[in-house]
């Protein structure tokens, strides 16, 4: 590892930009317990493991493999991404606390993977147990397998005819157990036969929703970079496509983000159309700031680590050996109650969606009785 080296990298960066000149105070930072830039030449691996909180256990939180414009917008993912998993493993009562790394897509584009994915496991084992990793955007049940040889701190793997492995079907499905129970309240409608969601990505978390959706009736409207995922859904679903320029303003009765954050903002807001947004794309907000504005627009917006919990409940309960199909699905079931309890207390509280569930999050960032 050569840790030394990123970090006077991002110094440099840090220092050569406007943003202030303290790493534990940049803008908008959560407070971390524990940040590891870790690097190693012979594979290329530069990567940030953010541990937030451990007040509830080991911080459990997925790996993100992706490109980023420069360092420190991998170390605001990371911090941001981050925090959101203390939010939602407490919300989702996790006896964990919350963490996750992202590991910069070496701009080389030549790198072995497996020994890239080996690297990383070395420095999340050299976390001793701190933060446990999973799959996120730009990594793969493949990945998390081979991990295990270099840490124990890992889940996410398939395992033949036991359950385990990739988390996104349970995420899809704690979304559209969410989108239900959020159109009952919002739309006072019990059913989702003819409501129309437009989907934003249709990546794995977003192909399974797609499917849950259109079984249950909805009428669905679809975009993503991949033209191909696109032609599929339209074929499959009878899903109408529209350009990614074009899907947070269809005329529809709910979006769901599925692609990357920060979706939700000055300028995408006040052109929505939709009475709900729920979907599955971590840190949907650019600020807080634009959920009051979804509020002042009359949209209600269901917090993104509220609904987005199934996959993590899931590799939690394969992490614990407690991973029963059955269980599981019924442990990824309670989000829609707690849907219903959030704009419950949102009405009681004459607050917004995003406020009440951070408040309610973070009361909840303590050890577990
Ligand atoms: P994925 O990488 O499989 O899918 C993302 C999809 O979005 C891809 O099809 C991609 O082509 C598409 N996309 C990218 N930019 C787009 C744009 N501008 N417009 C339209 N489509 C675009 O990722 P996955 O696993 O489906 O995750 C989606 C989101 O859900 C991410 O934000 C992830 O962090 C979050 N999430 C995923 C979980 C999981 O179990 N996989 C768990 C909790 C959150």
């Amino acid at each position: 590892m050569n840790a030394a080296t990123d970090l006077s990298r991002v110094l440099a960066d840090h220092a050569a930009s406007s943003i202030p000149s303290s790493l534990f105070g940049l803008p908008d930072q959560p407070a971390h317990e524990r940040v590891l830039l870790a690097s190693d030449e012979q594979t290329g691996l530069k990567a940030i493991l953010a541990v937030h909180s451990t007040a509830r256990g080991p911080a459990f939180g997925g790996c993100r493999f992706w490109t980023y414009d420069n360092e420190l917008a991998a170390l605001n993912d990371a911090l941001r991404l981050s925090q959101g998993m203390s939010l939602k493993n407490a919300l989702a009562d996790l006896p964990f606390g919350g963490g996750k790394a992202v590991i910069l897509k070496p701009a080389s584009g030549q790198f072995d993977r497996a020994a890239l994915f080996a690297a990383f496991g070395r420095a999340v084992q050299s976390l001793d147990g701190a933060y446990i990793t999973a799959e996120d955007v730009g990594t793969t049940t493949a990945d998390m397998l081979g991990m295990q040889a270099v840490t124990s701190y890992v889940s996410g793997i398939p395992r033949a005819g036991a359950f385990g492995g990739d988390p996104s079907p349970k995420t899809a499905w704690g979304v559209f157990v969410a989108i239900r129970a959020g159109v009952e309240k919002v739309l006072g409608r019990n059913s989702l036969e003819g409501v129309r969601v437009a989907l934003q990505g249709l990546g794995a978390v977003g192909w399974h929703l797609a499917a849950f959706l259109h079984q249950a009736g909805a009428k669905l409207v679809v975009a993503d970079i991949d033209a191909a995922k696109v032609a599929r859904a339209v074929e499959q679903f009878g899903a109408v496509a529209v350009g990614v320029h074009e899907i947070l303003a269809a005329e529809v009765d709910v979006i769901a983000p599925n692609a990357l954050g920060a979706t939700l903002n000055a300028q995408s807001i006040p052109t929505l159309r939709a009475a709900l947004v729920c979907g599955a794309a971590n840190n949907q907000l650019a600020t807080a700031a634009d959920g009051d504005a979804l509020q002042a627009r009359g949209i209600t917006y269901l917090p993104d680590y509220l609904v987005n919990a199934g996959g993590i409940i899931s590799v939690a309960r394969e992490y614990r050996g407690e991973g029963e199909e059955q269980a599981v699905m019924a442990e990824v079931s309670k989000i829609a109650d707690r849907v219903v309890e959030l704009l419950e207390r949102v009405k009681r509280e004459d607050s917004t969606p995003g406020r009440v569930a951070d408040a309610w999050a973070r009361s909840k960032l303590v050890k577990p009785v």
